[in-house]
């Protein structure tokens, strides 16, 4: 039975979809059906379709109370709205369902799970916060609340851990037919930590072990956990609030970390072997990651960052909210790579390309410019052995406005900058990472949309990210050389 609640939802998301014409949203990254979105939730296959839920608040474009939003795709492209799957309904989520996952069960239906959040009073007027994980299964439409939740409570904790910071299940699927779920937690001493649980049918679940320990290293409270078998590794994500900024390592503030190491399926003993950021931009958080049918391991993350969450008064948009374009991830010497899901090829339509042998100062080419576009760039000194100071690409460029991509090959440092993107707020606007460009030589293919950048560096070794406010008619392109460099620029217009 459907709940007022969530048949409200739906009946405003319905009416409230009208006022948002569609050439106000981005073009392929998926943005709310209406109001407000963040991270991804129950990114999986089902049904032949790929399947997105998120963090929504239907009635404005500002965190409310949270909600399950969904949509369905066959490319992770063109995006098809579902009506919303859950809804604060139940005494053990009041105050909000929280993020969670996906998975097939053995019957053909589909099991979410998802944290349950709600108040409990303590000292007279006093309320707290109490995190459980709770189900719900349905048919890829309709979803029913599972009348044993919530499955995971205070009492299933190891000793020290957080009733308040325990959250956002990811399950998986074991070998064998039994069931994981990775969840975020606080330990004792206010670090993150994450959980593992054990079940063996998807519905009675209990603690296993602390499958990794933060221990105040990387940030405080892990959020949104994930945990996969790549290329012969084990890599666990994480998205840490609090991060203290460690040289061009961690950026600070909310960011996403990746270990990379071995675990065995048995023992489930991980073992770190290398760390580092997911993103080195500004605006990616909370990724969740699922397997194409073909076996690639893609990952989506909330194109947006807690830090620089404008106030409601500065958001010109009648949404809030998009994901980021899905990412193919592999595990080579040792780092996390990402290229763009090959599926964007399919959108290219007009091509441009251009050599220069050399040339310092300023260029720009007619048929290279535009907001939806993939656009690679090819740099390196016009002289064997030569230098030079900088390269810088302007994207989103008219006179007033630009964002910019800058490599210093003499520090090795990638910087992004968008100082000048049309933001009224003065949120965090740039952002840097150091990349190996052997002797200058530098490859970078950045997707745009309407209102975001995505900088893959030497064939997805970095990523950098940014959302954008630029007045949409700022469409130009321009590259700019401190010295003599030899480049070359392929741009596609993406068409959908
Ligand atoms: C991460 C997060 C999650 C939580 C959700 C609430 O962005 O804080 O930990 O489940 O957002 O909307």
């Amino acid at each position: 039975m459907t709940s007022l609640t969530l048949r409200e939802a739906r009946a405003y998301e319905e009416m409230a979809e009208k006022s948002i014409p569609a050439g106000t949203r981005p073009a392929f990254h998926l943005s709310p059906r209406t109001g407000w979105m963040n991270d991804p939730n129950g990114f999986s296959r089902y049904g032949g379709r790929y399947h997105l839920f998120y963090q929504h608040y239907p009635y404005a474009t500002e965190w409310g109370t949270m909600h399950w939003g969904h949509a369905v795709s066959d490319d992770l492209l063109h995006w098809e709205y579902l009506p919303a799957a859950l809804a604060p309904d139940e005494a053990y989520d009041c105050a909000g369902c929280f993020s969670g996952s996906a998975a097939e069960l053995p019957d053909g239906r589909q099991l979410l799970m998802y944290t349950g959040v709600s108040r409990e009073r303590t000292d007279g007027e006093e309320t707290s916060e109490i995190q459980t994980q709770c189900l719900a299964v349905g048919d890829g439409v309709d979803y029913e609340k599972y009348s044993g939740n919530p499955v995971l409570t205070s009492a299933d904790l190891p000793p020290g851990a957080s009733r308040v910071d325990f959250r956002d299940p990811k399950i998986r699927v074991r070998d064998d037919g039994s069931w994981d779920a990775y969840v975020g937690s606080r330990a004792a001493d206010g670090s993150g930590q994450i959980l593992l649980f054990r079940s063996a049918d998807g519905f009675r679940w209990h603690f296993e072990k602390v499958l990794a320990e933060n221990r105040n290293r990387l940030g405080k409270m892990w959020e949104c956990p994930d945990f996969f078998e790549l290329d012969g590794k084990w890599v666990l994500l994480a998205s840490p609030q609090e991060m203290c900024p460690e040289g061009l390592k961690y950026p600070g503030g909310y960011g996403t970390i990746c270990l990379i190491g071995s675990c065995s399926e048995d023992t489930m003993e991980f073992r770190e072997e290398s760390d580092q950021a997911v993103d080195y931009g500004i605006d990616f958080y909370a990724p969740q990651t699922a397997l194409t049918p073909d076996g690639r391991r893609v990952m989506i993350g909330w194109m947006q960052n807690w830090g620089t969450v404008s106030p409601p008064r500065e958001n010109r948009l009648p949404w809030y909210g998009q994901m980021s374009i899905p990412r193919e991830l592999s595990v080579k010497n040792g780092r996390l790579y990402q290229v763009p899901i090959r599926e964007l090829e399919s959108l290219r339509g007009e091509r441009a390309e251009h050599a220069e042998e050399s040339f310092s100062g300023t260029v720009s080419y007619p048929d290279v410019s535009g907001r939806l576009a993939d656009l690679e760039v090819d740099v390196e000194p016009a002289e064997e052995g030569g230098t030079y100071g900088c390269f810088s690409v302007r994207l989103a460029k008219d006179s007033r406005s630009h964002t910019s991509v800058s490599f210093r090959p003499g520090e090795n440092v990638l910087e992004l900058d968008r100082g000048f993107s049309g933001s009224r707020g003065d949120a965090i606007r740039q952002r840097s990472a150091r990349v190996s460009a052997d002797r200058g030589k530098l490859n970078l293919r950045i997707i745009m949309d309407r209102y975001s950048a995505e900088v893959f560096v030497n064939g997805g070794e970095q990523v950098l990210t940014a959302t954008l406010l630029t007045d949409e008619a700022a469409d130009g392109i321009e590259f700019i050389a401190d010295g003599n460099v030899r480049m070359r620029v392929v741009n596609y217009t993406l068409d959908i």
